[in-house]
């Protein structure tokens, strides 16, 4: 394996967590997930942070969160949805290890979300989630690599090690 650190992107619900848990197990690498970190760090969940701090706050620990994790070896990094959709963010990635995007229709993305009420950004409309969607594609198009989410995440962490040990 000739990279150091694995970061999962995409979209909300894309099984990013679930994913790099597996993957990190049969790497027997470590696992970190950028908002776990966040919670860790600011002893508030991420509602409360957007609430009480605001959207701009959270962007800025979870971009912090994500350097000083990008420093470790041997690791598998889930990311949340915002990560891949920021520049500074996606070259740290791209710069640091192999970027694997985990590409979950919108429909897909309705069904496994719905009722999902501590994501600060399911509160938005339907038509701004669509938006939103369409929008962060374009940057999470610059992954080195492009899975789809829509089989079982054990067969997506053995595709991924497929991957890169090709
Ligand atoms: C966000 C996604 C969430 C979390 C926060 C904001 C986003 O992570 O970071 O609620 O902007 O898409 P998941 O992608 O793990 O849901």
């Amino acid at each position: 394996m000739k990279f150091e650190r694995i970061f999962l992107i995409g979209f909300m619900c894309s099984g990013k967590t679930t994913v790099g848990r597996i993957l990190a197990e049969k790497l027997q690498w470590h696992f970190y997930d950028t908002d776990e970190e966040v919670y860790k760090e600011e002893g508030m969940s991420i509602e409360e942070i957007f609430e009480k701090k605001g959207e701009e706050y959270f962007r800025d620990v979870e971009l912090r969160v994500l350097k000083r994790l990008s420093l470790e070896k041997k690791v598998v990094i889930s990311t949340g949805g915002g990560l891949g959709a920021n520049q500074q963010a996606m070259q740290i990635m791209k710069e640091k290890g192999l970027v694997v995007w985990l590409d979950v229709s919108f429909d897909n993305f309705m069904q496994r979300c719905l009722g999902n009420n501590n994501r600060p950004m399911l509160r938005k409309s339907l038509k701004e989630l669509k938006a939103l969607y369409e929008q962060r594609r374009q940057k999470y198009l610059q992954a080195h690599i492009q899975v789809s989410a829509h089989t079982a995440p054990q067969k997506i962490a053995e595709k991924i090690i497929q991957l890169v040990q090709d």
